[in-house]
């Protein structure tokens, strides 16, 4: 492929919750080196209120919101996979529940790495506003506390990678991540995008991940039975397995994006 040609697939990777669009360094790395197969270029937008983002924070970012802001980014013409990690999987569904006819052909595959598909229940949705109410009292700082240990398996600690997270999370004003627990807390149940997929479907999982655990994987890889592949890929470590154990996925994620170009 020469520099003036499209690329062959654009994948579409979505942050998590509290972090941006550097978390997906690895897989701009792994495109660049032709790891993920020929063609393959990523784009891995930050949310709005951080990092290039253009758009201000606002009072709640609901799901539906941040994928009106990324489909806006979406390179036109070129065939596209969609991926996200927790509250990106969350993002990456209400897009899917969005794509117009003009998009809908173009959609190739869809991701979820350590996420879920159901709505917050009653006590969630009491926790996310009691965080939100604490993050702006307290700062970023308490919560990198408590979410540092579900994010990083022991094993993954003290390295470049929990830098890089810590990075993130403190980099996030407290307003924004007040903003996404908020939005997190109204988003719908979307397992009907997940009955209606038409495309191949690839779920990765830590196997300790306390926040979206395998069992949540498993439901939402049984709920697209109706997709022409579905994979469940179990992973070491915790809710950033993929980050975490790159050299297990990234292999798995690229045999994924061919059979997604069919
Ligand atoms: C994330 O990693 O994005 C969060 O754990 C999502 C959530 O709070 O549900």
């Amino acid at each position: 492929m020469t520099s003036s040609e499209p690329p062959a697939l654009r994948l579409l990777a979505l942050h998590a919750f509290p972090l941006d669009g550097r978390m997906w360094g690895l897989l701009k790395a792994a495109a660049a080196s032709g790891q993920l197969g020929e063609g393959v270029a990523v784009t891995a937008p930050d949310f709005r209120g951080r990092g290039a983002s253009k758009r201000a924070a606002g009072p709640v970012h609901a799901m539906s919101l941040l994928a009106k802001d990324v489909l806006e980014e979406l390179p036109d013409g070129e065939p596209f996979v969609v991926m996200g990690l927790s509250m990106g999987g969350y993002v990456a569904l209400e897009l899917l529940a969005r794509l117009g006819p003009g998009l809908r052909p173009r959609l190739k595959g869809l991701v979820l790495c350590d996420s879920r598909a159901n709505a917050d229940d009653d006590a969630g949705k009491a926790r996310r506003a009691e965080s939100a109410a604490a993050i702006e009292a307290d700062g970023m700082e308490p919560l990198l506390a408590k979410m540092l240990p579900q994010f990083l398996a022991p094993e993954s600690r003290g390295g470049a990678l929990e830098q890089l997270v810590r990075t993130m999370f403190l980099a996030t004003a407290p307003a924004t991540a007040a903003a996404d627990q908020r939005g997190m807390a109204e988003r719908p149940d979307r397992f009907d995008v997940l009955g209606a997929l038409t495309v191949p479907f690839l779920a990765a999982v830590g196997d300790d991940d306390p926040l979206t655990p395998p069992s949540v994987s498993e439901q939402m890889a049984d709920a697209a039975g109706n997709a022409p592949f579905v994979q469940l890929l179990t992973l070491p470590g915790a809710h950033l397995a993929p980050l975490e154990h790159p050299e297990e996925f990234l292999p798995k994620l690229r045999l994924f994006l061919d059979r997604c170009r069919g």
